[in-house]
C-alpha cells in the first residue's frame, strides 16, 4: 500500500509515494514556469501551469514506481499559501493567481484597517493583514478589475485549485485558510466579521476541513489524465508550511522546525493560540485538530540564492555555490546581506523593504557575496526565532529542512547563528512528505500525526552551535539588526518611485 503526497510549490510541484512504515519511496518534480513579475513586487502564476505540473508529477511518479494506482490508499495536497485563485460560474480561471510574495496591495490592508479597525481585525483573526495574505489581493481585483472581480463565483488557494482538478470538489484547510486573512484562527472557521464587514460574498469561499479529512475523490476525468484510480481518497492536507512541520515531526509542544525554500520559516507548535502583539509573526491553525502554531517568514530566502545564480551564474549548482562560500571566512570580510527581495513579514511587516549588500569594498569576491547570502537569510529567520522564543515556545532542537537543508555550511550556520541545536532529518521531502502522512491519518492507517510522527521521523544529523563562533556571530547579528531600520525611509522613498 502506498501514499501520495503532492505539494504545489512555487518553483515545482512534487508527488512523491510513502509505504506503510512511512518511508518516502519514490518522487518526481515538474518545475513551474517562472513567477511573472510584471512590476517591482508583483507576482503572479498560472492556475493551469500548476495542474500541468501536477499532472506530470503524479504521472512520474507512478511511472517511476511502476506500481498498480489502486494500490494507492489516499492522496494528501499542500502547497504554497496564500495565493488568490478566482473561478467564474463555468469555473474557469479568471486571470493569473495574485501569489504569496505579491506585495502590490498594501492600500487595500490598509483600507481593511481603517474600515473595520486593526486591533478588532487582531480579534477576528488572530493576525494582522499582511499584503501577503489572500483577502488584501482580492480587494486590489475588486478595486481595480471590477470587471474581472464581478464574475468570480469561487475563490480558491493554489493547491485547492490542483484539488478541484483532481475531484471536482471546492474545498480547503484550516491552516491554509488561516493565510487567507478571511478565517477565525481560534475558532477555526470563515470570520463572519471580515467576509461581511468588507462586503464579501460567503458563497465563494470553500468548505474548510481539518487537515487529515477526507475532501474528495479522483473524479474519472482526473483519472485518466493522472493514471491514478477513479474514487482514491483525497484527504484535505495543509498549506506547505503545516505540512512541512507534519514532515518534520512538529506536533508536539517544544518542537520547532527552520525550512528553506522559495521562503523561509521559523515554526513552532502551539497547544493553544498565542500572538506577538505586533504581529510580526503568524498564528495560524495546525495541520492537527485543536492545535495551532506560530511561524515567521522570510520573504526571500532560497529566494536569494536562486535570484543571484540566475543573474550572475546561471551554470552554476547550488551546491558549487555553497561550495564556493567556503572560501569566504566567517562573517565574510564585513559584508551583509539584508534579503528583503519580496519585502518582508517578519519581523518587518514592510512591503516596501529592498534587499542589499551593506559593507562591499573592492576586496570582496564572489565567493564572499554567497557567503554573505547564507549568513543574510540565518540572520533574518534568527528575528523570527528570537519573536518566537519570546511567546514562550523556546525549542531544545530545530529541525531543518527544505532544499537550503542540503549545504553542509548552511546547517552548521543555521546552528551557529541561531545558537542552537540544530538537525536535519532522514526524509527531506517537507511539505509533499506531510501531506502524505495527512493521508496515512485521514485513511486510518494511523490514529494520529503524533503517533505516526513519532514512528516515521528519524533524525540524522545534528550539529551543535560552537560556542566562540557563536559570540562572533551574536555581535555581527547586533550589526545586521541595526540595518533595516537605517534604511527604512529610504526603502519607503524608493518604493514611492514606483507607485
Ligand atoms: C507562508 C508563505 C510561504 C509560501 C510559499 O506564509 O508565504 O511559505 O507558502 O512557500
Amino acid at each position: 500500500m502506498y501514499w501520495l503526497g503532492l505539494d504545489v510549490g512555487t518553483g515545482g510541484s512534487r508527488a512523491i509515494l510513502v509505504d506503510a512504515g512511512g518511508r518516502c519511496r519514490y518522487s518526481f518534480i515538474a518545475a513551474h514556469r517562472d513567477m511573472q513579475m510584471l512590476r517591482p513586487l508583483w507576482a503572479e502564476q498560472s492556475p493551469d501551469d500548476w495542474w500541468n505540473a501536477s499532472q506530470t508529477a503524479i504521472q512520474g511518479v507512478l511511472k517511476e514506481a511502476g506500481i498498480d494506482p489502486g494500490t494507492i490508499r489516499g492522496i494528501g495536497l499542500s502547497g504554497q499559501m496564500h495565493g488568490l485563485v478566482m473561478l467564474d460560474a463555468n469555473k474557469e480561471v479568471i486571470r493569473p493567481a495574485l501569489i504569496w510574495c505579491d506585495q502590490r496591495s498594501q492600500r487595500q490592508v490598509d483600507f481593511i484597517n481603517s474600515t473595520l479597525g486593526a486591533s478588532r481585525v487582531v480579534g477576528y483573526i488572530a493576525n494582522p493583514v499582511l499584503t501577503g495574505f489572500t483577502l488584501p489581493k482580492l480587494l486590489w481585483v475588486r478595486e481595480n478589475e471590477p470587471d474581472r472581480f464581478a464574475a468570480i463565483r469561487y475563490i480558491l488557494l493554489p493547491k485547492d485549485y490542483v484539488r478541484f482538478k483532481l475531484t471536482g470538489e471546492f474545498a480547503t484547510d484550516v491552516s491554509d485558510a488561516s493565510g487567507t486573512a478571511l478565517f477565525d484562527v481560534v475558532n477555526r472557521r470563515w470570520s463572519r466579521e471580515m467576509v461581511d464587514g468588507l462586503g464579501l460574498d460567503r458563497s465563494t469561499l470553500p468548505r474548510a476541513y481539518e487537515s487529515s479529512e477526507v475532501s474528495g475523490r479522483i473524479s474519472v476525468a482526473a483519472a485518466n489524465a493522472t493514471g491514478l484510480s477513479p474514487g482514491t481518497t483525497v484527504v484535505a492536507g495543509a498549506g506547505d508550511q503545516a505540512a512541512s512541520a507534519i514532515g518534520n515531526g512538529i506536533v508536539e509542544a517544544g518542537e520547532m522546525s527552520c525550512t528553506l525554500g522559495t521562503s523561509g520559516v521559523v515554526f513552532a507548535y502551539l497547544a493553544k493560540p498565542a500572538y506577538d502583539p505586533a504581529g510580526r509573526v503568524h498564528t495560524f491553525c495546525h495541520a492537527i485538530p485543536n492545535a495551532w502554531h506560530v511561524m515567521g517568514v522570510t520573504q526571500g530566502a532560497g529566494l536569494s540564492l536562486q535570484w543571484f545564480r540566475n543573474t550572475f551564474t546561471p551554470d552554476a549548482e547550488y551546491d558549487e555555490l555553497t561550495a564556493e562560500a567556503t572560501l569566504s571566512p566567517p562573517g565574510a570580510h564585513g559584508l551583509f546581506w539584508l534579503p528583503y527581495l519580496m519585502g518582508e513579514r517578519t519581523p518587518h511587516l514592510d512591503a516596501n523593504a529592498r534587499a542589499g549588500w551593506i559593507g562591499l569594498t573592492a576586496r570582496h569576491q564572489r565567493a564572499d557575496l554567497v557567503r554573505s547570502i547564507l549568513e543574510g537569510v540565518c540572520y533574518s529567520l534568527k528575528d523570527g526565532l528570537e519573536i518566537i522564543a519570546a511567546l514562550g515556545a523556546r525549542p531544545s532542537l530545530v529541525k531543518l529542512s527544505g532544499g537550503g537543508a542540503r549545504s553542509p555550511l548552511w546547517h552548521q550556520l543555521f546552528a551557529t547563528i541561531f545558537g542552537e541545536r540544530v538537525a536535519t532529518l532522514e526524509t527531506q521531502e517537507g511539505s509533499a512528505y506531510g501531506a502524505a502522512l495527512l493521508a496515512m491519518v485521514g485513511t486510518r492507517e494511523y490514529s494520529s500525526a503524533v503517533e505516526l510522527c513519532r514512528a516515521a521521523i528519524k533524525e540524522v544529523a545534528v550539529n551543535d552551535p560552537e560556542p566562540p563562533e557563536v559570540e562572533f556571530y551574536r555581535k555581527r547579528y547586533q550589526i545586521f539588526r541595526s540595518l533595516y531600520p537605517a534604511l527604512k525611509p529610504a526603502f519607503q522613498a524608493i518604493g514611492e518611485l514606483d507607485a
